[in-house]
């Protein structure tokens, strides 16, 4: 992988969100390992998953908007909802022109229907990477080692939409639940 990757991330973020990218790089590369992905491609995607992640509201709507990315009306009220997107706007920038990756990156926010393996993995990656502390973080990390990417991925979409919900459930982004649901079917 190119340094200037690794470079940009640790230039453009705080050192907690810089060590949270490397873990989600690691944990991606690990998965990727355990379920049959790309573990290089996993491990970039998960180091640029959040490099948009430190910026306003109101920067994320109007460089969504630069780029030509729809704003949709709960991305337009709860904009950090956009961090996913936008930051793959800026990876394809920086010379990121895997398009499997782009897209792992733009869905680690609220998952996409008929995602890839690789963007699923990285989803995954991003809520148990070591750093990460929470409520029921150990029992989807013991779903990921079972060898359970379906469970796993499961705990991790009721988990988004119980802790968005907490917000008023109009805050639940309506991909995530699609996301839910599509998986709960197999
Ligand atoms: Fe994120
Ligand atoms: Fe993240």
């Amino acid at each position: 992988m190119d340094p200037k990757f690794h470079d940009y991330v640790r230039g453009s973020l705080s050192m907690e969100r810089y060590l949270h990218s490397v873990g989600t790089a690691n944990t991606a590369k690990e998965l990727a390992v355990r379920f049959g992905a790309d573990p290089e491609r996993a491990y970039l995607a998960g180091l640029l998953h959040d490099i948009a992640r430190e910026s306003s509201g109101s920067d994320l709507v109007s460089e969504a908007k630069q780029q030509g990315i729809m704003v949709s009306e709960i991305e337009d009220k709860l904009p950090v909802l956009l961090h996913g997107k936008v930051a793959a706007a800026r990876a394809r920038m920086l010379g990121v022109h895997d398009e499997e990756v782009l897209s792992a990156i733009a869905s680690h926010v609220t998952g996409r229907r008929g995602w890839t393996k690789l963007e699923q993995i990285v989803y995954l990656a991003d809520k148990i990477e070591p750093g990460r502390d929470y409520p029921g973080v150990e029992a989807i990390r013991r779903q990921a080692s079972s060898g359970d990417l379906r469970g796993a991925l499961k705990l991790c979409l009721e988990n988004a939409i119980k802790y968005a919900g907490a917000g008023g459930a109009s805050l639940v982004h309506p991909e995530t639940v699609v996301v839910l649901d599509e998986i709960s079917q197999g």
